[in-house]
């Protein structure tokens, strides 16, 4: 079943009006909540946004690939707070996957808009304009947003063909696992 829905996981960039519905939104937030992190230290923080300006907003934080973010209905702006554990770039990274994967499974559909360390238009760096524009300390960091709805465009799923077993390896680096 988990493997159904990874497959047909793809990001996906245009998106009906249609709001998404709080159940789902709150239940896409708990399995964020509970994603494993190192040490069990949880160091991310998420901003719900649906307020269309702050979206058209944040669509420009990131020129480059972050337009996608001012058509969604929702998106979840996932924080990591550095101070809390060295890992905090792993966990919040699960956290959103595990949202993005829960999304999946509530029929809607999303894509992830790197925030951290990309350049905004006026060089100051798109976490810096996401700060100003959500009101975030400065100490937190802005991994990236996570823009979801109800899909207006279609992807195909993944086939087996896209699984490349080249860049699996056995026993020894370089030993091909096709071959045993
Ligand atoms: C760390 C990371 C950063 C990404 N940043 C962006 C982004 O800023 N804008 C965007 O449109 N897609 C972004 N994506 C989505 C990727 O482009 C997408 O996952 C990749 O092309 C594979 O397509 P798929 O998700 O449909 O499998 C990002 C994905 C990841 C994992």
């Amino acid at each position: 079943m988990l493997f159904e829905l990874l497959k047909k996981r793809r990001s996906i960039r245009k998106f009906q009006e249609k709001p998404v519905e709080t159940e789902k939104l709150e239940t896409i937030l708990k399995a964020g909540l509970i994603s494993p992190s190192g040490k069990n230290k949880r160091p991310w923080e998420f901003v719900v946004v649906d307020d269309s300006a702050k979206l058209d907003k944040l669509s420009k934080a990131k020129p480059a690939g972050g337009q996608l973010v001012k058509d969604a209905p929702v998106a979840i702006v996932v924080l990591g707070r550095e101070e809390k554990s060295d890992t905090w770039l792993e966990d919040c990274s699960i956290a959103l996957t595990f949202m993005q994967l829960e999304a999946e499974e509530k029929g809607l559909k999303s894509c992830w808009v790197q925030i951290d360390k990309r350049p905004s238009e006026d060089g100051r760096g798109a976490d810096v304009i996401a700060r100003e524009i959500l009101g975030i300390e400065e100490d937190i960091k802005v991994l990236a947003i996570l823009a979801m709805g109800y899909p207006e465009q279609e992807r195909p799923a993944y086939t087996e063909e896209d699984m490349d077993f080249s860049k699996v390896h056995y026993n020894s680096y370089g030993t091909s696992y096709t071959s045993k």
